[in-house]
């Protein structure tokens, strides 16, 4: 039996890819979309993880927080994007380990840095923060996002 099932072990991987592959080509596969709640994975990219990624690169590399409104505004994205980290956790939206590991160790992780930079008002922090939450795109892309 166990001569058996390793035998078949190779077979059935391939299956599961090709399944796996087949599920993310129309998009409705994991990580696309939670189970129950409506939100799409794009959506949520479109609409607060870009954004807010662009706001941090605006106000910590384009410019140099000067203001107390500008501290708030970085505050403000650094949260959200955060927040999105545990939405992307949630729903059964996760599909495997390169996802949780970019969305806790990368985007989570580096988002609360960059807050606790900001909180401090110490741009070196906050941008080492950032740049570790900007680690997640590529990280969970490279294997998630559908190539058109
Ligand atoms: C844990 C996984 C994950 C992380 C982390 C992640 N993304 Fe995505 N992202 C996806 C997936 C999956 C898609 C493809 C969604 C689809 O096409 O249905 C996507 C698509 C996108 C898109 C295209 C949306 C569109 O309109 O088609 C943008 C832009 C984007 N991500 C930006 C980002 C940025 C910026 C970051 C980093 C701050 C990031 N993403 C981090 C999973 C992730």
């Amino acid at each position: 039996m166990i001569k058996y099932v390793s035998k078949m072990l190779p077979a059935l991987l391939v299956a599961g890819v090709a399944v796996g592959t087949l599920a993310f080509a129309d998009g409705h596969g994991p990580g696309m979309k939670g189970k129950t709640r409506p939100m799409t994975t794009e959506q949520l990219m479109e609409a607060i993880v870009k954004p807010h990624m662009t706001a941090l690169k605006k106000g910590l590399i384009d410019s140099k927080p000067a203001t107390k409104k500008d501290w708030k505004h970085l505050s403000l994205s650094a949260a959200l994007l955060n927040e999105s980290s545990h939405i992307m956790m949630a729903d059964d939206r996760c599909p495997d380990k390169i996802w949780e590991d970019a969305c806790i160790k990368d985007l989570r992780a580096g988002t609360a840095a960059a807050l606790k930079g900001i909180k401090e008002k110490n741009i070196e922090a906050t941008l080492a923060g950032f740049k570790k939450a900007g680690a997640s795109c590529k990280a969970c892309h490279s294997e998630h996002k559908p190539k058109d």
